[in-house]
Order: structure tokens, then C-alpha cells, then sequence
């Protein structure tokens, strides 16, 4: 419609999420991959075209939580990227009108995509109202389809398949139902006998006895003809036990105006799924999670105990890796194929390679992990470390900024800041580059083949030169140079017979205080 791709966008990291969710990790926001800033021009739009309006001004009042609802994570990612997501398969996303208006500023902030529109809506009057708030900009569209904010297991498929339902049936308003195990708290859908026809839609709280065994719901997503709706939606009213304009009673006025209203039931009931209370939004998690590990599953990962981990949405494995128990594998994380990640690893936004072992209790973070190396158990890799191919990093090893080259060996208790190690290193238990002095930071250099015995400190800025040893416990504080041996510590003393004659001089003194 504006002349250039409509598909194709990368995740970048949201710069602030960090410090707003500390536990959570970083946010990722969608950016399109291409540049181009042309406005899109409304005009040009053709009658096929649908706008989405994802409806996410509600505060979330059942929550009970100061964070808007649309905000709560699942899955690692806000409720309203994953509908967003989904949205932006199905139409371009100048298409998009996403409604907001409780705490909207910082909703718009954390989920902001490249030419997804916003429309603000101040006072939160209900589903209805939300979609009388956005007439302006939907009505040039002739049909238009409705997600909630707050479902983010919705699939772009079958928002595809609603919409063109939709089409084929040529509605006035078409609404997306399933059959869930337990249909408690959902409106219901009262179709006319077992035709695709719907009577109307009826909310929980106004259920008379005789519709309270309807076990089909309102999933909350819809399609729309601008005419039909915008001719008739003024007409809503607050007559109701939350006193809201409610954009289900959409469908019994238009059925009383002679308006044809449909509903197509969503394969799978899970995906309509909301989240009103912090139950649902946990149970909406464990199914993303689970789906996600379900998805590994069938490209030959094998995950055990799957209900136990945690892998975000965007991870990548590749096949005959294997994930131990209560693993998290976080935001962008790439793993390669015959891996291990044994128990109780966290990894983030970390390219691990083929063939890698990471031991129980490893935390990875922004850093990546060439094939064959292996870590743990119990490793700390910190941002910007490169570990190289086949190198161990160890018990109790921290590493950050640090490149370390093949076959390179850290494998007891030591930290690592700031460095470049060349290939076949070996840095012995206990070693410490010492990279910040107070102010600044500063560089390690150790070079290939290069030994360190074991705890030694490495006072930075420092170079260890290609093959030289560095002595136990030694502190180095100059550049050491290529094959030689360096040594900074004390000389040894030995005092023969010291040892025995303060024994004597102690049993001496002994015997003198008790004869006395
Ligand atoms: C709604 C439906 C219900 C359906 C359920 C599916 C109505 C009246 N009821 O109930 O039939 O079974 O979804 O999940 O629509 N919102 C706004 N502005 C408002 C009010 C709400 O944008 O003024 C947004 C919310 O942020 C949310 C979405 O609309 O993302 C749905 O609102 P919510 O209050 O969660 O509706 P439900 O009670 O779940
Ligand atoms: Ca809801």
C-alpha cells in the first residue's frame, strides 16, 4: 500500500526495560527492516484492505496491580506485543489502531512499533466506547477486524481465518468463539439453533438461568463492517451491571436492524484465551511455554520435564539438543544442534554454537559460546564474552567482555574482565584480572599458549606475551614478555628447625606454670 515491503522486522532491545523490570530482562520492541519513513497515504488504501483495532485502554482493575494490564509479561513479552505481533502478520502496520488510555503514555513506550497507530482513549467506558473512540480512523476502512489486548495466544492464522469468514459471509459483524473446558467469566454466544447465525452475545454477570449451560464464548475478537457498526454503534447503551458501553451488545442490535451476524469457533479453545487476574495470566504463561516447548519438541529437541523450564518465544535450538529440567532460556537465544543444557541454567540473549555442554547452575548473558567449549557447573558468563571453540570455563568462573580463544582453559574459581586470551591458555584456579582501578577499566592481554598459575593477579592494563608462564601466586603488574617466566611475589624463606623449637619453648613455658 505505501510502496515498500509490508513484511520482515527485527527486535531490538527497548533500552529502558532493564531498569524498569530488572528481574525480567530486556524488552524487545519490533522495528521493520526497512528505512524508509514515507507516511502511508490513507487514500490510497483499497476497499479489500482491513484495519486491526486491538482494544487496550482497560486498566486491568482485577489485577489489582499498578501496572496496566496489557503491560504484564507472558511468554517474556508484554500481553499486547504478542497481539500486536500477530496483527502486524495479518496486515500492514499502518493498518494498525491500537487503543490505549490507562497509563497510556508508558504503554505506547514499552510497545511501540514502526507505523502502528495509536488512538487514545481518556475515559475507559467499555469494549464499546473503545471502538466509538477510534471511528475516526476506522471508518475509511470498510471492514475492520477487533483483537483484544489482553488474548496474546492468538495466532495469525486464525485472525486469517476469521477474517476471511468474515468476508465470505459478507457480515455485518462476524465474532470468533471457542469451547473452552470451563467457559466461567466469558460472554456467551447464542447462535440461532446450529447455523453460523448469532442471536445475540451475552455477558457473565447478566446470564439468565436457562443460557447459563451455553458453553460457547465470546472470544473477544471480531469482524466488522465499518457501515454496519457505524451506523448503529451510538446506539449502545450502560444499561448494564457494569454501567459500560459494552461492544457485544453490537451483535443483538444489529440482528434486530436485519444485519447478519456470524461466529466461527477457534480450533483450538486455549488461543482465545484473556487474562483478567493474575491466575489467568500465569495460566496463559505455562500454556505459551509449553507451546513453545512443544514447538522444540517437534523439531527434535528434547525437552524434559517441559512444564519446568522457561523459553521464551523467539529462542532457536537446533535439533538433538537436549534441555535438562527448570532451564530458562531467554529472550533472543540461539542454540545449536547436540548441545546439553543441564539443570538450572539461565541463559539470555546468547548465541551458543553446536556440540556445547553448560553444566548445572550456568548464567549467560548477552555473550556467546563457540562449538565444543564447555561451561560450568556453575559459571558466570557477563556481557560481551566470546568463548571460544572447545575452551572450559569452569567452577565459579565470572567472565565479562572477554574473549577467549580456542581450547582455552579457565576451569576453577577465577574472574575475567576485560580481556582478550588467545588459544590455548591456561589460567589457573584463583586467577584475577584486576581491570578496574577505581575509575576506569582497563584491558588484559594474554597471549596464545600463554600459562597462568594459579592465583595470580593480573594487574591491568597488562600482557601476557605468546607462551610465557606466569608463576603461582604471583602479582603482575608489568607486561610479561614472550616465553619467558615471570614471578611477582616474595621469595621463600625457610627457617630450618624453627617449627620444632617454638614447640619446645611452648611445653617449657607449660611445665614452669603448673610445677609453680
Ligand atoms: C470481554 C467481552 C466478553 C469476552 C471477553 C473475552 C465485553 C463487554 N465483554 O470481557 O464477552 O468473553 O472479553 O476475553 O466486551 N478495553 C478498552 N477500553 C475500555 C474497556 C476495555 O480498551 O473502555 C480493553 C481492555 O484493555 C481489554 C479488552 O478491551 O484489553 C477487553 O476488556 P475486558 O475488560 O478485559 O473485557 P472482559 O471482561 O474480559
Ligand atoms: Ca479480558
Amino acid at each position: 500500500m505505501c510502496g515498500r515491503p509490508r513484511s520482515g522486522f527485527e527486535l531490538v532491545k527497548d533500552p529502558s526495560s532493564e531498569q524498569r523490570e530488572p528481574r525480567r530482562g530486556p524488552v524487545f520492541l519490533f522495528r521493520p527492516l526497512w528505512t524508509t519513513n514515507t507516511p502511508c497515504n490513507i487514500e490510497r488504501m483499497s476497499a479489500q484492505d482491513f484495519a486491526i483495532a486491538i482494544m487496550a485502554a482497560g486498566k486491568g482493575t482485577r489485577l489489582k496491580s499498578k501496572r496496566p494490564k496489557v503491560l504484564h509479561e507472558v511468554g517474556g513479552k508484554p500481553l499486547l506485543a504478542h497481539v500486536i505481533a500477530a496483527a502486524v502478520q495479518v496486515v500492514p502496520p499502518e493498518n494498525i489502531y491500537v487503543i490505549i488510555g490507562h497509563q497510556a503514555e508508558r504503554v505506547r513506550t514499552v510497545v511501540a512499533v514502526a507505523f502502528v497507530h495509536f488512538v487514545l482513549q481518556a475515559e475507559q467506558r467499555g469494549t464499546g466506547h473503545a471502538i466509538q473512540t477510534a471511528r475516526n480512523e476506522l471508518q475509511p476502512f470498510s471492514n475492520f477486524l477487533v483483537l483484544s489486548g489482553d488474548a496474546p495466544l492468538i495466532q495469525p492464522d486464525t485472525i486469517r481465518r476469521m477474517r476471511d469468514f468474515h468476508t465470505s459471509q459478507q457480515a455485518a459483524m462476524t465474532i470468533l468463539t471457542a469451547l473452552p473446558a470451563d467457559p466461567t467469566g466469558y460472554g456467551r454466544v447464542l447462535r440461532e439453533g446450529s447455523t453460523d447465525r448469532v442471536a445475540a452475545i451475552v455477558e457473565q454477570k447478566s446470564l439468565r438461568p436457562e443460557q447459563s449451560n451455553v458453553g460457547e464464548i465470546n472470544s473477544g475478537f471480531y469482524g466488522f463492517s465499518s457501515k454496519a457498526v457505524f451506523s448503529n454503534i451510538d446506539r449502545l447503551t450502560t444499561e448494564n451491571p457494569h454501567g459500560e458501553y459494552y461492544l457485544t451488545d453490537m451483535a443483538g442490535l444489529l440482528v434486530a436492524e436485519g444485519h447478519k451476524v456470524v461466529a466461527i469457533r477457534s480450533q483450538d479453545p486455549d488461543e482465545v484465551l484473556g487474562g483478567n487476574t493474575i491466575a489467568e495470566l500465569v495460566g496463559l504463561d505455562a500454556r505459551m511455554r509449553m507451546r513453545k516447548a512443544r514447538s522444540l519438541m517437534s523439531q527434535g529437541v528434547t525437552v524434559f520435564a517441559p512444564e519446568s523450564c522457561v523459553i521464551d518465544e523467539e529462542v532457536v535450538v537446533g535439533a538433538d539438543t537436549t534441555i535438562e529440567p527448570f532451564v530458562q532460556l531467554l529472550g533472543k537465544t540461539t542454540i545449536g544442534e547436540n548441545c546439553r543444557i543441564r539443570s538450572y541454567s539461565v541463559i539470555s540473549n546468547s548465541r551458543i554454537a553446536s556440540e556445547v555442554t553448560v553444566r548445572p547452575g550456568c548464567i549467560v548473558d548477552e555473550s556467546s559460546v563457540s562449538s565444543g567449549a564447555t561451561l560450568g557447573p556453575y559459571s558466570h558468563i557477563r556481557p560481551g564474552s566470546e568463548i571460544g571453540q572447545g575452551a572450559h570455563v569452569g567452577n565459579f568462573v565470572e567472565t565479562k567482555k572477554v574473549r577467549m580463544g580456542r581450547g582455552s582453559k579457565a576451569n576453577h574459581l577465577t574472574y575475567l574482565g576485560d580481556a582478550e586470551i588467545g588459544s590455548g591458555v591456561n589460567v589457573g584456579a584463583g586467577t584475577i584480572t584486576c581491570n578496574y582501578d577505581g575509575v576506569d577499566k582497563h584491558k588484559t592481554i594474554i597471549e596464545d599458549d600463554a600459562f597462568i598459575g594459579s592465583d595470580s593477579t593480573l594487574v591491568a592494563p597488562v600482557k601476557i606475551g605468546r607462551g610465557a608462564y606466569v608463576g603461582a601466586a604471583s602479582c603482575i603488574t608489568a607486561d610479561v614478555p614472550t616465553d619467558s617466566l615471570a614471578i611477582g611475589r616474595g621469595t621463600q624463606v625457610v627457617k630450618e628447625g624453627w617449627a620444632k623449637r617454638k614447640r619446645e619453648e611452648r611445653s617449657l613455658k607449660q611445665d614452669g606454670s603448673t610445677k609453680g
